[in-house]
């Protein structure tokens, strides 16, 4: 007889059957079948009855979802940011929260390269160009970008993501800035300088984000600091939206300093259809898909299974954004 299963878990989206299949086999799973999320009513509602919760970072996990459900236990999110997450609250209740670090490093390090690179290289200008019809011959002058080899990347967050992109940088020969709280020891293969962000601002030819979202980083990139960006720049960002002023972001780019941004991320997402971001030609925007290959969002998911079984069977969470919680 199979064993009674003693935990509801909601799951806040459709998953591959392969994910689905490992949660039923522990767990009676309430599942919200859709590729769009729960609304917030729906979300209360099915998180009230749970024990633990997948979570996306679609879902806002806030005081009031986590105050809804008094049996649960465990919050698992498939993202290693956990922004969408009230932690304080979840801290306070002793409700542990997991996320997926590491996973995701290489693939999110690749896109924000990417960006760098189309960005840099004006593929999807050329794109556009070729099936609009204007390539007429081969010009002089025609889609002229920037050059990778040689230019400075900064970049501001030097966790493992930032590092990784610093890899690929090094590949290309770029001479790169760091920020991060404190200088760190040198990472072999890497030749990188620690900088003040204000000066990783005036000397980068690319500033690309790193940071987690938090009190301390939203609206890190304002005004001001665009400001002191070059004409010939680009502003990468696959971190979160809120880290940079979109407003400023946008007035920025409208007098052309920086010349450029490339985000996968914005404010608002999914970004509204009006957003005057949109209407800028010197702005590439992807839809937050950084960690979206087959193989790494298959890995988020299951660490995101790993960490509900364990925190349902009263282990500690493989990977948990708030391990205070382990300290009472
Ligand atoms: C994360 O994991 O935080 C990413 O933004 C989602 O890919």
């Amino acid at each position: 007889m199979a064993p009674e299963k003693t935990h509801r878990v909601f799951v806040g989206r459709r998953l591959p059957q392969e994910i689905l299949n490992r949660l039923t086999e522990k767990f009676e799973v309430d599942l919200w079948d859709s590729d769009m999320p729960p609304d917030r009513e729906s979300l209360i509602k099915h998180i009230s009855k749970a024990d633990g919760i997948f979570a996306l970072l679609t879902d806002s996990i806030d005081k009031e979802v986590i105050d809804a459900s008094p049996s649960l236990k465990i919050i698992s999110n498939m993202a290693v940011g956990i922004d969408n997450i009230d932690i304080q609250a979840a801290t306070y209740r002793g409700i542990p929260v997991g996320n997926t670090p590491g996973v995701l490093t290489e693939t999110t390090a690749d896109f924000a390269f990417s960006l760098l690179m189309a960005s840099a290289r004006r593929i999807v200008d050329a794109d556009n160009y070729v099936r609009n019809g204007a390539w007429k011959t081969w010009g002089p002058s025609v889609l002229l970008g920037r050059d990778i080899f040689g230019a400075t990347l900064g970049i501001i967050g030097y966790g493992a993501i930032g590092q990784a992109v610093a890899k690929r940088a090094t590949g290309f020969n770029m001479n790169i800035l760091y920020n991060k709280r404190n200088p760190i020891d040198p990472i072999e293969g890497i030749t990188a300088a620690f900088a003040p962000v204000d000066q990783i601002l005036a000397e980068s030819d690319f500033v690309s984000l790193h940071v987690p979202l938090n009190e301390e980083t939203r609206h890190l990139i304002g005004a001001r600091e665009l400001s002191l960006m070059k004409e010939s720049a680009t502003l990468i960002n696959t971190a979160r939206g809120p880290v940079v002023d979109q407003e400023a972001l946008i007035q920025a780019l409208e007098s052309g300093k920086p010349g450029r941004a490339a985000l996968d991320v914005t404010t608002v997402e999914p970004i509204d259809m009006n957003d005057r971001l949109l209407s800028l030609p010197n702005v590439i925007i992807a839809p937050h898909i950084a960690s979206a290959s087959v193989t790494t969002r298959l890995k988020m998911a299951n660490m995101a299974v790993d960490n509900l079984i364990a925190g349902l069977s009263g282990e500690r969470l493989i990977n948990c954004a708030n391990s205070k919680v382990y300290d009472t």
